[in-house]
C-alpha cells in the first residue's frame, strides 16, 4: 500500500465517520466520502463528496463509476442490509482494502462474558445483528472467493463529541441541572465504552495493514463499568453531585410512548463486556482515552458547543417522578 492512500469513507459527516475522516486527513491520506449530501458543511477542506443513497444500488454504482481507491471504510448503518454491502463491493473497482464497521452486538449475549472475536455470533440483538452479520459475511466471502483484502471492526457503545446515540450527553443534561437520574432496575449491568477518537484512530491504523486481512477485531476501551457507575463517572468529570431514583422498569409498560429514561440505548438486561487483547497483541493498538478522560473530553466539547444552554424536554421524566412520589 502507498504511504498516502486514496480512501473512501461511506458516511463521513456524522459521529464515527466524521472523526474517521479527520483521522485519515491527519495521517496525510486523500479522502472522499459517499453520503446523501445532507451535512456537507461539516467536512474539512479538501474532502471530495460522492453523492448517493447507498440503498439505491443504481445510484451507488453511478457515483462510484470510474473511481478507484486504495482503501474503503463502510461505516454507515442506513440500516444497511447484507445486499447493500454486496452492492457496495460490486461497485468498487480493483482490490481496495475494505473495512466494515460492524458491532459487538453480533455476539450472542446469552453466552457468558467476556466476548472475544471467537465468541459465536447470534441473533440476540435481532435485526441489527442479522444485518451486521450479513454485512460481515459479504466481506468474508469476497475475501475467500476473490482474495479481496477485508477487515471487520466491532465496536461497542461509542462515546465522544457529536455522538448520534446521546448516551453520555443525556446524563450531562440532567446532572448539570441538578435533576435526578432515573434508573430502571438495579443499574448493575456491566457496560463497556470506547471513545470515538480511538475508534477512528484504530480504523485509520488498520487500513493497508496486511495483518488485518480476513480478520475481525473488537475495538473499544479496556474498562468495564456498571450502568450506574457510568453515570457516576460522568458526574465526577463534571464535578457535580448526582442522585439516582431507581424504579421498577415494568412501570414503563403503562406509558404510551415512554421517553428514553437512561441514555438512548443503555437499558438492557445483560452484560456487554468484551476482550480487546487481539487488537493489542496482534496490532499493538491501545486506546488513548480512559473512560474518565474520554468523558472529560466530551464534557469539554459539550460546554464549548453550547449544549449547556439547550432546551430539553423533561415532561416524561417529571410525570414518572410524580408517579413514584416523594
Ligand atoms: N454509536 C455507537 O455506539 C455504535 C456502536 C457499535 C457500532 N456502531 C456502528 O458505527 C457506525 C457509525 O454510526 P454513526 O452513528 O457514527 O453514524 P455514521 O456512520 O457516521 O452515519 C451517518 C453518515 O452516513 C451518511 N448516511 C446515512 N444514511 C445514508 C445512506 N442511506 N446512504 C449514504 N449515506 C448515508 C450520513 O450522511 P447523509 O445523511 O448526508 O447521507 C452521515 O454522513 C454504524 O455502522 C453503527 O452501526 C455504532
Amino acid at each position: 500500500m502507498p504511504a498516502v492512500m486514496r480512501v473512501l469513507v461511506v458516511g463521513g459527516t456524522e459521529f464515527v465517520s466524521l472523526h474517521l475522516v479527520r483521522a485519515l486527513l491527519g495521517r496525510g491520506h486523500e479522502v472522499a466520502v459517499l453520503n446523501r449530501g445532507r451535512r456537507g458543511e461539516r467536512l474539512p477542506a479538501g474532502v471530495r463528496t460522492l453523492v448517493a443513497d447507498r440503498k439505491d444500488h443504481a445510484a451507488l454504482r453511478a457515483a462510484l463509476a470510474g473511481e478507484t481507491f486504495d482503501g474503503v471504510v463502510d461505516v454507515t448503518y442506513a440500516p444497511t442490509l447484507g445486499e447493500d454491502v454486496v452492492a457496495l463491493l460490486d461497485a468498487l473497482q480493483g482490490q481496495p482494502h475494505v473495512l466494515f464497521v460492524s458491532t459487538a452486538r453480533v455476539y450472542d449475549h446469552a453466552l457468558p462474558i467476556p466476548y472475544s472475536e471467537a465468541t459465536p455470533r447470534g441473533l440476540y440483538w435481532g435485526e441489527y445483528a442479522r444485518h451486521k452479520i450479513a454485512g460481515e459475511d459479504a466481506l468474508l466471502e469476497r475475501h475467500r472467493q476473490e482474495g479481496l483484502p477485508v477487515t471487520i471492526v466491532r465496536p461497542t457503545h461509542v462515546l465522544g463529541p457529536l455522538n448520534t446515540r446521546h448516551n453520555e450527553t443525556f446524563f450531562m443534561d440532567r446532572i448539570h441541572r441538578g435533576r435526578p437520574v432515573l434508573v430502571p432496575g438495579h443499574g448493575g449491568w456491566l457496560r463497556q465504552f470506547g471513545h470515538v477518537g480511538d475508534l477512528a484512530d484504530a480504523l485509520a491504523a488498520m487500513l493497508g495493514d496486511a495483518r488485518t486481512h480476513g480478520q475481525a477485531y473488537n475495538v473499544m476501551g479496556e474498562e468495564t463499568v456498571t450502568q450506574v457507575g457510568f453515570v457516576e463517572a460522568i458526574a465526577e468529570v463534571m464535578g457535580r453531585p448526582v442522585t439516582f431514583r431507581h424504579f421498577d422498569p415494568a412501570l414503563l409498560q403503562d406509558w404510551d410512548r415512554p421517553g428514553p429514561v437512561f441514555g438512548q440505548n443503555l437499558v438492557y438486561n445483560c452484560h456487554a463486556v468484551h476482550t480487546t487483547h487481539k487488537l493489542r497483541l496482534d496490532l499493538g493498538i491501545r486506546p488513548r482515552y480512559t473512560l474518565r478522560s474520554g468523558l472529560a473530553q466530551t464534557w469539554d466539547w459539550y460546554r464549548a458547543a453550547g449544549l449547556v444552554e439547550r432546551e430539553v424536554d423533561f415532561a416524561f421524566e417529571d410525570r414518572l417522578l410524580a408517579t413514584l412520589g416523594a
